[in-house]
Order: C-alpha cells, then sequence, then structure tokens
C-alpha cells in the first residue's frame, strides 16, 4: 500500500450555540484568564468588542479595537504594547480574521492564551497558523501557541455581517477545503471534515448571502467555517501560494481568493480526479469549477482581478514566485500556467 500521512489533532475547545457568547465569562474561568484583553477591528467591530467586555465583566482589562487585515507589523506592535501595559494574561479575539490575526501576533510574541469568537467564515480561529505583514510582505508560519485554545461560537453575533464579509469569507473557506481535497499532506480525517463544510457551504451560504437574518444558515455556515478551518493546515497548493502572492501586493485577501478559485479548479481538478468527485458530490454538480462560478456570480463581490486592482504588468512577476515555489499536487505549476489563470481570472 502506497497510503502514507501524518495527522495532528490539535488541543482545541469548541463551544456552539445560539447566545453561546453569554457563557464568555465561564470559558474564561476555565481557561483562568483573570486579566484579559479584548482584541477587535475598529467601527463594528468595537461594539462587538465592548460588549465581550461587559459580558467578562472583572476578568476584562480592556479593549484593544486596532485589528487590520493581515497584520501589518506596526499594529502587531502596538497590540504587544497593550497587552504588556495592561498586564494581560491572556487576549479574547472578537471579529474575523484581522482580529484573530491581531491576537495571534501578540500570543507569538507573549504565549498568551486565545480564547476566540469569530463572526466571519474565513477559518482563521482553527488554525496555529499566524501571519505579519510588512510593506509588501507577509510572512506566515506556524507555531501551536497562537492556536486559540478555546472557540465560542454564537450564530447571533453573526446576524449584522455584511452579505458582502460573508460571501468574501465563506468563498475563503471554500477555498481551504477545495484545495484540501488535492493536496499532499490531506489524510482520512481532512477529507471528511473538507467535505462536510463543502456540503455546509453549499446548502447554507448562498441563503446567508441573500439574507443575513437568517440565523440557522448563519450557524451552518460558522460549523462549516470551523471544519474549513481544520483542514488548511494542508491547504498550502496553487490557489493559497497564488492569494498570498497577489495579497503582497496589496490586493484584498478573501475577494482575491473568490476570484480566483473557479480558475484554479479548472486547472487543478483535471489532474485530480478523487478531489473532483468529492467537489461533484458536494456541490450536487459535475462541473464543480463552474458549480463555484456560479456561486460567486451571484454574490455582490467582484468576480474579476481587474476589479480589485490587479496590475496586469505584474503577471510575470507573480508567475515567476508561484513557478518557484515548485508546487506539484496535483499537478506541476509552471510561469505559464499561472499567466493563463491569472489572465482568465483577469
Ligand atoms: N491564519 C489563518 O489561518 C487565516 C485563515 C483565514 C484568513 N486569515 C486572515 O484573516 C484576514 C481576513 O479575515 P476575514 O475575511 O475573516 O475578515 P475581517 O476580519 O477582515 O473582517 C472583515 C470586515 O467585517 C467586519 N466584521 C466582522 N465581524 C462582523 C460582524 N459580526 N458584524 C459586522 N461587521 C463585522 C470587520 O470589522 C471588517 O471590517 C486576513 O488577514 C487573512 O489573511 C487567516
Amino acid at each position: 500500500m502506497t497510503l502514507s500521512f501524518t495527522h495532528d489533532v490539535p488541543p482545541q475547545r469548541v463551544v456552539f450555540a445560539s447566545g453561546a457568547v453569554a457563557r464568555i465569562g465561564e470559558e474564561a474561568e476555565r481557561l483562568k484568564l483573570s486579566r484579559a484583553l479584548v482584541v477587535a477591528t475598529p467601527g463594528s467591530g468595537t461594539r462587538l468588542g465592548k460588549k465581550v467586555v461587559d459580558l467578562l465583566g472583572a476578568r476584562a482589562v480592556g479593549l484593544h479595537a486596532q485589528a487590520v487585515v493581515h497584520v501589518p507589523k506596526l499594529v502587531a506592535e502596538a497590540g504587544f504594547a497593550a497587552a504588556r501595559e495592561t498586564k494581560a494574561d491572556g487576549l479574547v479575539a472578537a471579529g474575523g480574521g484581522s482580529a484573530i490575526g491581531l491576537a495571534k501576533a501578540i500570543a507569538r510574541e507573549t504565549a498568551l492564551p486565545i480564547l476566540a469568537v469569530p463572526t466571519t467564515y474565513s477559518g482563521s480561529e482553527a488554525t496555529s497558523i499566524f501571519g505579519i505583514s510588512d510593506g509588501a510582505r507577509k510572512v506566515t508560519g506556524r507555531d501551536v501557541n497562537v492556536l486559540p485554545r478555546t472557540i465560542v461560537y454564537d450564530p447571533n453575533l453573526t446576524l449584522g455581517l455584511p452579505a458582502t464579509v460573508s460571501a468574501a469569507s465563506g468563498m475563503n473557506a471554500i477555498a481551504h477545503c477545495v484545495e484540501s481535497f488535492w493536496a499532499d499532506g490531506r489524510t482520512p480525517v481532512t477529507l471528511a471534515l473538507a467535505s462536510e463544510a463543502m456540503r455546509r457551504f453549499a446548502d447554507n451560504l448562498p441563503a446567508v448571502v441573500a439574507d443575513g437574518s437568517d440565523g440557522d444558515a448563519r450557524g451552518e455556515c460558522l460549523i462549516a467555517a470551523w471544519l474549513a478551518g481544520s483542514v488548511l493546515s494542508v491547504s498550502n497548493g496553487l490557489q493559497h501560494k497564488l492569494a498570498h502572492v497577489l495579497g503582497g501586493l496589496g490586493l484584498p485577501h478573501a475577494e482575491t481568493h473568490a476570484i480566483i478559485l473557479p480558475h484554479v479548479m479548472r486547472f487543478n481538478l483535471k489532474a485530480a480526479p478523487d478531489a473532483n468527485a468529492r467537489l461533484a458530490q458536494a456541490l450536487d454538480s459535475d462541473d464543480p469549477a463552474d458549480a463555484i462560478a456560479n456561486m460567486l456570480k451571484k454574490f455582490p463581490i467582484p468576480e474579476r482581478l481587474h476589479e480589485v486592482g490587479f496590475d496586469k504588468a505584474k503577471s510575470d512577476f507573480v508567475a515567476g514566485e508561484i513557478a518557484a515555489a515548485s508546487i506539484t499536487a496535483p499537478r506541476a505549476v509552471s510561469a505559464a500556467d499561472v499567466r493563463g489563470v491569472l489572465a482568465a481570472a483577469y
């Protein structure tokens, strides 16, 4: 038998319920947090952050609502300073991948435990992957210290999430699943989780985007996001490498994932019959790339790279970066192949 794999099971507690945020004090106590710093994004994230601070009561030492997408180095440094100044003994990240990303950057320096309260579908809460950006460079890595110890999912907190963010972060999570089907590191567990996540997203993400107040569909998408995040650690092929390089050029993270996904699927699925079969079943379509493209068409987010400011003149640079990554699963990717995918997505 040629099958061979290694599967790590991350130590993480997951609490899911409508209204679960009311139990955040108990969960903080379980983690022995008595001075939690709440980390959130500005704007609507501040309201959520304040609510979490109130619920934590005496267990909270403050709100740091300064998270920004891709965790710029200066933002990370301000986060460490806030944790130091408040003598925090833990972090509560309330919001999407940006809030969780900043908490991870702080935890990487301080080893403070993270309790995550996710409100988007990008799945960062279920991974030990962190990222910090410095100008056009984004450095990512893995560190078990940044894996949130506890996740509290409360669908009620997501009812006000704009359709654009629901759609983009959901497509980002779908990209984790799709790529995990053909990734070298896939295991029986990641395949099962990704299939289940795809099925739940296919059945519920369009409903959530059409009607953000559908609490049941919101809950299903949060569960799908958790499962999708759980398989992200194996999803490091063309889709994620390309999104990473394009992100370095300033393109928006989740939207870029959404735009390139059908094109990467068309390129890769020809060489990945098992992935194709699993996706066909989950999406109930014999053309999974088309099914994803059709889903994207109905969403209020960009469908083309030119809409998110991609400069065509950068195609050779991007192609060179990807070719240098020597991707082989499920097929080798040349610079010319990357130029083809970029042109199709443009
Ligand atoms: N490390 C990982 O494993 C991982 C995985 C996926 C994404 N990411 C990172 O996550 C970031 C993107 O995160 P995202 O796509 O989840 O979006 P986000 O956290 O950037 O949030 C998008 C917007 O939605 C708003 N928002 C969030 N929750 C809301 C709510 N309940 N109601 C109203 N508005 C709300 C935020 O304030 C923000 O303006 C990127 O930096 C990406 O690199 C990391």
